[in-house]
């Protein structure tokens, strides 16, 4: 059992504490609903209520409301600020959880039943602890915990399906711990290790995906007439116009994040460089351990490399010289999630609202035999001005709270100058593996027709990264379409967050003009729901991996284009900083600005089929395939040059 179990296991084994009676308060309303129902897992029995948890209350930040408000004063290219980023003190400051807030949770404990020295407050003031028995967490949040087994493995964990607080307490908690929040992977490392199309965080899917039917490249192509079939640096250079040496690579940062156990391959590199950049053979990322991060040469071949070398082979060969962080995530045994890279660049976040959440971030120090000891990577790097991750889980894995705070904290990044970038998904309209929702928002095993968004590019304030093609028998010089080959561009709209302000015109145009033939069923058609990608780049390159006798893999997915966006990104940051400007951060408000929209490439063919319908259709202007298309550089990077 990983450490999950291990934490419960022995808070079980702990003698019941004398249980005061604890008092319901008559006012609760529903605060968290479990996401998905547990399908591998067999509810074996109610939890004794006298076994003891260790209860942790997250509570609600203050100025929340001004997030967006603080993130466009320095990322809209109208605001007089712009450009004019926070620094990580002034954020820590703003939105740390209010006195107020702390003392009306502490009374509702405490008129509860639960003595006041029983509470313990963290020292962020994020959350307030408390070791309470079954019987009294049952009766304060109206739940009902029992104990889940895996047949085949026997682990167990426990969890509630619902939980509540009193409806004037609901706006000072952000979530409670543990409850409704469940580990649906089955939790035994070692297997995982051995499953090579598994990574220990199963929620999290990874591209890119191999093209089955094609043998691998017999040559390098060389020129530009094959771009169709094979892109290179020299194919996505001529398509975006990429023409800069950076000159600022002292001061400037480009992160790209990875998840152990997928990593490099030095020799992998250096063919790619032999090939089509000479000069950097032998050209290493610094390699940033996050939680044990390690470059593992364990296991190999396209499941574990693929994606590492991919990223790293076409960052830098589209910013030489600029030198890359690679920013490594998890251990071997547990691995890691989004949230563990979030605590890495923020040391407020690891704790923040109570911190990770076991069912889907890695816990750090890692208890189990062979993990990483700690300390956890809390606030270790300062964030790189951009970062790329080609990985993403299912919106509907996640609860509304756990999506609302890890969300929260991309603004943040934003309003410190950092460009977050996620890799749209690669299934289209349907979520990882193909699978759709059914009516009830759950996965559904076949013929779910709702659509299964991604999540974090979801997030209003991450800018997602879909797929193009070059259309089979064109050129560099005619227009792309969206992806349609092996994978489709992952877009649609959110279920959980709002459309944000700067994308409103372009969306409520697109619903208008082209209103696509789906209703609500499908999608979250009421106009006022997040809609992404933002923008996409070619997802359609090859990647060259010695592990298979050095030769060319074609591979395919939005993995490829999120880290040609943040190679442009990097070249317009590094321009700005030679002319004593700072980064672009946060670049959303300005690309949807008609202004910017006129330096990207439209793309108006192809959709994003999948849940048994042809998809969206890319059409003129923002679309839920392809945002508002691919980036001219040569046209976008002096737009950006102009903005304070
Ligand atoms: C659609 O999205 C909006 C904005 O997030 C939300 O207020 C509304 O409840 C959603 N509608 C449905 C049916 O989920
Ligand atoms: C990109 O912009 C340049 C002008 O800066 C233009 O010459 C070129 O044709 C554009 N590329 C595309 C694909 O539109």
């Amino acid at each position: 059992m990983r450490l999950f179990s291990l934490t419960w296991a022995f808070a079980l084994a702990t003698l019941a504490i004398a249980a005061p009676s604890i008092t319901r308060r008559s006012n609760l309303v529903v605060h968290e609903k479990r996401a998905q129902e547990p399908r591998d897992w067999v509810l074996t029995r109610r939890l004794e209520p006298s076994a003891v948890l260790p209860m942790r209350f997250g509570l609600t930040q203050s100025n929340l409301h001004k997030v967006e408000e603080m993130l466009m004063s320095v990322s809209h290219p109208s605001s007089p600020t712009y450009g004019q980023h926070f620094t990580a003190k002034e954020i820590v400051d703003t939105f740390a959880p209010s006195t107020d807030t702390i003392e009306r949770v502490v009374e509702w404990l405490t008129d509860s039943g639960i003595d006041r020295s029983r509470l313990k407050l963290s020292k962020s003031k994020g959350w307030i602890e408390v070791d309470a028995t079954v019987e009294e967490a049952e009766t304060l949040i109206n739940a009902e915990y029992h104990v889940y087994t895996h047949p085949e493995t026997g682990a167990q964990q426990i969890g509630c399906h619902s939980y509540s607080v009193p409806e004037d307490i609901r706006e000072h908690i952000d979530l409670i711990k543990p409850t409704v929040h469940f580990l649906h992977r089955v939790p035994t490392p070692n297997q995982l290790r051995k499953r090579s199309f598994e990574r220990p965080s199963t929620h999290i899917k990874q591209g890119p995906k191999l093209k089955a039917d094609t043998s691998p490249l017999a040559t390098v192509p060389q020129d530009l007439s094959t771009c169709d079939e094979e892109i290179t640096l020299d194919c996505l250079r001529a398509l975006y116009s990429i023409d800069y040496t950076p000159v600022s690579t002292d001061t400037n940062t480009f992160g790209i994040l990875e998840f152990t156990p997928q990593a490099f391959l030095q020799s992998d590199l250096d063919m790619f460089f032999a090939n089509f950049s000479p000069s950097q053979v032998g050209t290493a990322p610094i390699l940033i351990s996050i939680d044990g991060g390690v470059d593992q040469t364990d296991d190999t071949g396209f499941d574990f490399n693929g994606e590492s070398d991919l990223d790293l082979q076409y960052a830098f060969g589209l910013t030489n010289p600029q030198p890359i962080l690679l920013l490594q995530t998890g251990d071997l045994v547990e691995g890691a999630s989004f949230d563990n890279w979030l605590d890495a660049v923020d040391a407020s976040f690891c704790t923040f609202e109570g911190g990770d959440d076991p069912t889907q971030d890695g816990i750090y120090p890692d208890p189990l035999p062979g993990g990483f000891n700690g300390p956890a990577s809390c606030g270790i790097l300062t964030p790189p001005f951009v970062t790329s991750t080609s990985y993403g889980q299912d919106e509907a894995s996640v609860t509304a709270a756990y999506a609302q705070r890890q969300c929260t904290e991309y603004a943040k990044l934003g309003m410190l100058g950092t460009t977050v970038l996620y890799s749209s998904g690669d299934d289209g309209v349907a979520g990882g593996g193909g699978v759709c929702l059914d009516g009830n928002g759950q996965p559904a095993r076949r013929g779910g027709v709702q659509f299964n968004p991604d999540f974090p590019v979801t997030c209003p304030f991450v800018t997602g990264v879909g797929a193009t093609q070059i259309n089979p028998g064109s050129t560099v010089n005619d227009p792309e379409g969206a992806c349609e080959q092996v994978i489709f561009s992952g877009g649609g709209f959110s279920n959980f967050f709002e459309m944000p302000d700067y994308q409103a015109t372009a969306v409520t145009s697109f619903l208008t003009n082209h209103p696509p033939p789906f209703t609500g069923e499908q999608f979250n058609n009421s106009g006022v729901a997040r809609g992404f990608p933002d923008l996409s780049a070619n997802g359609l390159v090859h990647v060259l991996r010695c592990s298979v006798a050095g030769e060319f893999e074609l591979v395919f997915g939005t993995s490829c284009s999120s880290p040609v966006v943040g190679s442009m990104i990097t070249l317009i940051n590094d321009a700005r900083i030679a002319a004593g400007k700072g980064p672009v951060g946060f670049i959303n408000p300005a690309i949807y600005t008609d202004e910017f929209q006129a330096a990207f490439n439209d793309i108006t063919t192809g959709g994003n089929q999948g849940c048994g319908t042809p998809g969206f259709t890319a059409t003129e202007g923002w679309d839920p395939v392809t945002g508002v298309g691919t980036p001219n550089l040569s046209k976008l990077m002096p737009l950006f040059l102009a903005l304070p």
